[in-house]
């Protein structure tokens, strides 16, 4: 069972001894998720309606910072998130984001969190949310996206997700001028999705160390 571990930022996130992982980075949970699917993802896109896949709901984190910034940005979102092992409800209080978020914001992680799964719950007037139980190695995409939060466990732990072969479904799953972000700047991560068609940038990393990667679907038309 997943343990709470609190990051160099104040915030807690999960670590998982099955995988001996941590599900954000150990510098800082908000601050990762902040800068890798917020600042890199959502606000770098330039639609105000999107559809959203994340690969591991996790904590929900990247789901409540995106209904935050929808709020802020007027944006209408479908929130899709697969995930493989579930976090129970005891784990997910231990989290305690009581000093992160408003009471209305824990309101909706709640209701994130208890909301069913493989069901489209509509947590305000433009925010749809849809939690998928299930492998995502396998899985086949039934509607494009116009971005995607790629944010398994990292590659060493779980080569399978970030293999050229996935990279390649998940740009066919994105509409033109699609993005997916991810933490992981590992050299192998950037040539399978350079192999699987996308335009990479390695962009700095949340805490001045690392780098992260987005990785757009860009489309180019040869009038020639
Ligand atoms: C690095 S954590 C990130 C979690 C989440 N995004 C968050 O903010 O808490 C990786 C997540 O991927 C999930 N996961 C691992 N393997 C998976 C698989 N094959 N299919 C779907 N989800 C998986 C894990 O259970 C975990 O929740």
């Amino acid at each position: 069972m997943p343990e709470i571990f609190k990051t160099a930022d104040g915030s807690n996130t999960l670590f998982s001894p099955e995988f001996n992982e941590h599900y954000h980075s150990t510098y800082g949970a908000l601050n990762e998720s902040m800068q890798v699917y917020i600042e890199n993802g959502l606000k770098y896109c330039k639609e105000k309606t999107l559809n959203i896949f994340e690969l591991g709901f996790g904590t929900g984190l990247n789901a409540i910072l995106t209904y935050i910034e929808s709020i802020k940005s007027n944006l209408t979102i479908k929130y899709n998130a697969i995930e493989l092992y579930p976090v129970k409800h005891e784990v997910i209080s231990g989290l305690d984001y009581r000093e992160i978020f408003t009471m209305d914001e824990l309101s909706i992680f709640n209701k994130m969190h208890n909301s069913q799964w493989n069901t489209e719950i509509k947590l305000s007037k433009n925010f749809i949310l849809k939690k998928i139980e299930s492998d995502f190695d396998g899985y086949i995409f039934k509607e494009k996206f116009d971005l995607i939060f790629f944010d398994a466990f990292a590659p060493e732990t779980q080569p399978n997700l970030w293999s050229k072969e996935n990279f390649l479904k998940v740009y066919n799953s994105l509409n033109p001028n699609g993005i997916l972000t991810t933490y992981s700047s590992k050299g192998i991560v950037k040539r399978n999705l350079r192999d699987a068609g996308f335009v990479v940038s390695r962009l700095p990393g949340p805490n001045g160390k690392r780098h992260v990667l987005r990785a757009e679907k860009k489309l180019i038309f040869n009038f020639f």
